[in-house]
């Protein structure tokens, strides 16, 4: 079983690998101020004393929400502090996402999440689609040439397979993939292989199936076993699956927050393991 507690992303990032994701200090449908917002200031707040430096955010995520809830509640940054954030969405409404990456909205994208966040360099970029309506290399390109510029100190993928990482990599380094995945979602298992392989980080989304865990009896029946909760040992079973799973379980509340984060501690057995590890499809 895997005990690494950090990660050190593209050689030099040491990070926590229980981090945060900050998609749901937003609104209904990840839309506009989120309902309790000084609730959401709180879990920002928390994580440096909680041993949280490692946060994904995006543009679209409110959109600009996001981002300017997380500079409003930490900038200036603790030591240590990662942000990572993406482009590649446009919104329109609650729930409403159209892929968009050509390169000048990408360009708009990134000066506004630079802005946002009240920073010179983005630490961790990330793709958040391939926009099959432009040719990838025109995508890579934009990011190679950000780079270049200091304004993307590290590159990432989101949603894409070994073949799409590779052709990448023919253009700029790419040092994580962030793809759907957790016990009940395991469509993605080659591509967190390769990721082992070449030491590229995997940020799992939706690691506690955006909260609809409950139904899995055999979470529950481990759960109990561990006086834990089902979704720490959902969570548990991730950080232990992979060394180089890097997990960012969403929360609005505080409580929740406290609780993700003790779930490092809740070790499973060996047949415990297996035994979640045969539940996704
Ligand atoms: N790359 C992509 O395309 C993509 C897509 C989606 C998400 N993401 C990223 O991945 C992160 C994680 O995904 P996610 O937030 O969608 O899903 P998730 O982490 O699987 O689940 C979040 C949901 O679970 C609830 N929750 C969290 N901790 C809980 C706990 N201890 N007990 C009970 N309920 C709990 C949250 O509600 P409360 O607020 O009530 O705690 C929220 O509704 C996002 O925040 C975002 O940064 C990326």
């Amino acid at each position: 079983m895997n005990n690494n507690k950090t990660f050190t992303l593209g050689g030099d990032l040491t990070i926590n690998r229980m981090g945060y994701g900050a998609m749901r200090i937003t609104g209904k449908g990840v839309w506009g101020q989120p309902e309790h917002r000084e609730e959401a200031i709180n879990v920002l707040q928390a994580l440096p004393a909680m041993g949280v430096n490692f946060i994904d955010t995006a543009d679209s995520y409110g959109p600009n929400v996001s981002e300017e809830l997380i500079a409003e509640a930490l900038h200036p940054y603790p030591a240590g502090m990662v942000i990572g954030t993406k482009g590649g969405f446009m919104r329109t409404g609650p729930n409403e996402w159209h892929i968009d990456s050509q390169a000048d909205h990408l360009k708009q994208a990134l000066e506004g999440s630079l802005k946002r966040l009240r920073v010179n360099k983005i630490d961790l970029y990330q793709l958040h689609r391939i926009d099959p309506k432009v040719p990838f290399e025109k995508t890579l390109e934009f990011l190679k040439d950000a780079q270049r510029q200091g304004l993307i100190k590290h590159i990432g993928l989101s949603e894409v397979s070994i073949t799409d990482i590779k052709k990448a990599r023919e253009y700029v380094d790419i040092v994580s993939l962030q793809n759907k995945y957790s016990i009940v979602y395991r469509n993605w298992e080659p591509e967190l292989k390769y990721c082992e392989q070449e030491g590229i980080a995997f940020i799992p989304w939706n690691p506690i199936n955006a909260g609809n865990i409950l139904y899995v009896e055999k979470l529950n029946e481990i759960a109990a076993r561990h006086n834990a909760t089902p979704q720490q040992v959902a969570l548990s079973w991730l950080y232990h699956h992979s060394p180089n799973i890097l997990l960012i379980p969403g929360t609005s509340k505080v409580a929740h927050l406290e609780e993700n984060v003790k779930a490092v501690n809740v070790i499973l057995t060996d047949s415990e393991m297996n035994e979640l590890g045969s539940i996704g499809g």
